[in-house]
């Protein structure tokens, strides 16, 4: 099926997989055990209208983290006061757009972000906010895609924080919540616990009254066949044990793990290249389709479409001119031949949104199938798109 959809929409083509979506949708639900848990799903990991019409529809909300994002989440008939804003810089225009719309909460991440939004009227407005907390927790991941260390821009320090909040409850802010997100591509518990401890140990310190405690994002996903990840009942369980008898509602903003596994970017293979002793798999997709191998340097598989029964090893490079643009060094990989269409798996998440035109290419089209179906829910850009305007 997939090889008839690249034939028919060209390829570099992204295919989701809309029952995977539903389904990894209601399982991340199900995993926690207090009713009153809240998922906003990260629309940044992919803001495709019609995925992001399957994730609500499965009783999720959005975490935004631009005006686009929350006009994107809102042309999908999203209620705003199921969206959450977060972002360490809002410009006046978005935070006037998040109090207008009366979203669930926006969440500040610096002193001049609260002042700002009393500038634009929230006291008066009743605009709910909540605040995000640095915790200074070291998650172990990738150091691009860490962001609550004290060295990341992310969030307010803990000491400040408190000195904030009390000018936020001062003010006659409506202060709902508290906030905070670690990294992505999260593998292990401890730093999960350590924030919900954290966050429940300043909540104790405000007296206060607080509606909810979010936890963000962060749960990671095997992108090697033998990676080893959080299950999540490990996870739910590191978040929902210290809040066992406290009276917060828990808030979750997963991007990763719902999206990417949902997600395929299919290639066609140019051409076999031989150089400097390395055989290099030249194919249609680059790194301005798929950034991630070339900026935190990310495994993903790459499966062929037709069957090989050899193996060969290679260097799976695309056509873009910088030697970054690479999504596999010498490994061993399907014996591909020119023609032949490739899989480079797990690209649901932070795939086509993180796409760009560099060296002028348009960005590819994106197909849902469902069951049988098959939808295009993105055109591939054209030429005309950057000529014409
Ligand atoms: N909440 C906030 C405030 C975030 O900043 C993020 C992601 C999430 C939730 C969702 O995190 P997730 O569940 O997807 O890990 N481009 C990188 C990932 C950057 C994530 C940034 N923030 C990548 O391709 O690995």
């Amino acid at each position: 099926m997939l090889t008839g959809i690249a034939k028919q929409f060209g390829t570099p083509l992204y295919v989701y997989d809309g029952q995977k979506l539903k389904d990894r949708c209601a399982a991340f639900k199900k995993a926690f055990s207090r009713p009153d848990t809240r998922c906003f799903f990260a629309v940044k990991a992919n803001f495709n209208p019609e995925l992001l019409k399957i994730i609500f529809g499965a009783g999720l909300g959005a975490d935004v983290v631009s005006g686009g994002e929350l006009e994107i989440a809102r042309s999908t008939g999203l209620a705003a006061a199921n969206i959450v804003f977060s972002g360490v810089g809002k410009t006046d225009e978005e935070l006037k757009l998040a109090i207008h719309e009366k979203i669930h909460a926006i969440q500040i991440e610096s002193e001049f972000e609260w002042d700002a939004l009393q500038r634009l009227g929230a006291v008066a407005q009743k605009t709910r906010v909540s605040l995000r907390l640095n915790l200074d927790i070291d998650a172990h991941t990738h150091r691009h895609i860490t962001t609550a260390t004290h060295a990341n821009k992310f969030g307010v320090p803990v000491e400040a924080a408190e000195r904030l909040a009390k000018k936020i409850i001062a003010a006659g802010g409506m202060l709902v919540g508290l906030s905070c997100h670690l990294g992505s591509q999260i593998k292990e518990a401890a730093p999960f616990h350590q924030a919900a401890l954290a966050l429940l140990a300043f909540a104790g310190t405000l007296r206060h009254p607080l509606e909810f405690l979010s936890l963000g994002g962060g749960l990671g996903i095997a992108y090697q066949p033998n990676e080893a990840t959080l299950s999540l009942s490990e996870y739910a369980h590191a978040l929902e044990a210290p809040l066992e008898g406290k009276p917060f509602r828990l808030h979750l903003e997963p991007g990763r793990w719902l999206m990417a596994p949902c997600g395929q970017l299919l290639s066609t293979v140019l051409g076999i290249k031989e150089a400097g002793g390395n055989t290099f798999v030249v194919i249609d997709a680059g790194m301005n389709d798929l950034i991630r191998p070339a900026l935190y340097e990310a495994h993903h598989e790459i499966t062929c479409l037709t069957p090989k029964t050899s193996t060969r090893v290679a260097t799976v490079v695309g056509p873009v001119c910088e030697s970054a643009d690479t999504f596999a060094t010498a490994r061993s990989i399907p014996a591909v031949d020119a023609g032949d269409i490739v899989a480079i798996e797990n690209a649901g998440a932070y795939g086509m949104s993180m796409a760009s035109h560099y060296n002028g290419r348009p960005k590819p089209a994106e197909i849902l199938v469902t069951g049988n179906e098959t939808k295009l829910i993105r055109r591939r850009e054209t030429i005309q798109d950057f000529i014409l305007s």
